[in-house]
């Protein structure tokens, strides 16, 4: 084979070498970045209660809104209820102390939009955060600045 020739074959099976090369670690790069995309899928997604909670709070900022500027109140959802079955982050969390606190909840909720109560709006209103904040003090510290700034001072 002429010298010329030779190179060219030769250049010709390193290219096919240097493509197969590229090939697999693109290849292998997709997968990795395809494997930290599910785990972040699973490190981020929240429970149902997560999602339940979040509802929660949403809803009792909207409560201190209207109080604060003398509007009607909205009534509790009745899905506040799935307080008693929604699936949690940690399997083992609904635990006595959840279960004891989960009724009081839903019952002082309540009784925020009780305009038969002796107790006057405000101090429903409060009572309720407090007994978010009783409940979290055990079970979950985590968002207690966060309820603590629904309050009505
Ligand atoms: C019976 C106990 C209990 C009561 C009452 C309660 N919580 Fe929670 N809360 C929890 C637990 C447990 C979690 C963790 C849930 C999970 O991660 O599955 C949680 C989580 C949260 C979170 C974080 C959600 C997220 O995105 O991870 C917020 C915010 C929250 N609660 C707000 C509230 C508010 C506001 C109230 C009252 C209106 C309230 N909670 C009443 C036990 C309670």
């Amino acid at each position: 084979m002429p010298l010329k020739q030779m190179v060219y074959c030769l250049s010709n099976k390193y290219k096919t070498l240097f493509f197969l090369i590229f090939v697999v670690t693109i290849s292998a790069c997709k997968k990795e970045v395809k494997e930290e995309k599910k785990e972040e899928l699973i490190v981020y997604q929240p429970s149902e209660m997560a999602n339940l909670m979040n509802e929660f709070y949403e809803y009792n900022a909207s409560l201190k809104s209207a109080i604060l500027s003398n509007e009607d109140l909205e009534q509790m959802p009745e899905r506040f209820l799935k307080i008693h079955s929604a699936e949690m982050t940690d399997s083992s969390g609904r635990n006595s102390i959840f279960n004891g606190f989960a009724p009081a909840y839903i019952n002082s909720q309540m009784k925020v939009l009780d305009t038969l109560s002796r107790l006057d709006l405000r101090t429903r209103y409060n009572n309720n955060i407090n007994m978010c904040l009783a409940c979290h003090k055990t079970e979950c510290v985590g968002p207690i600045p966060r309820i603590k700034k629904l309050l009505i001072k």
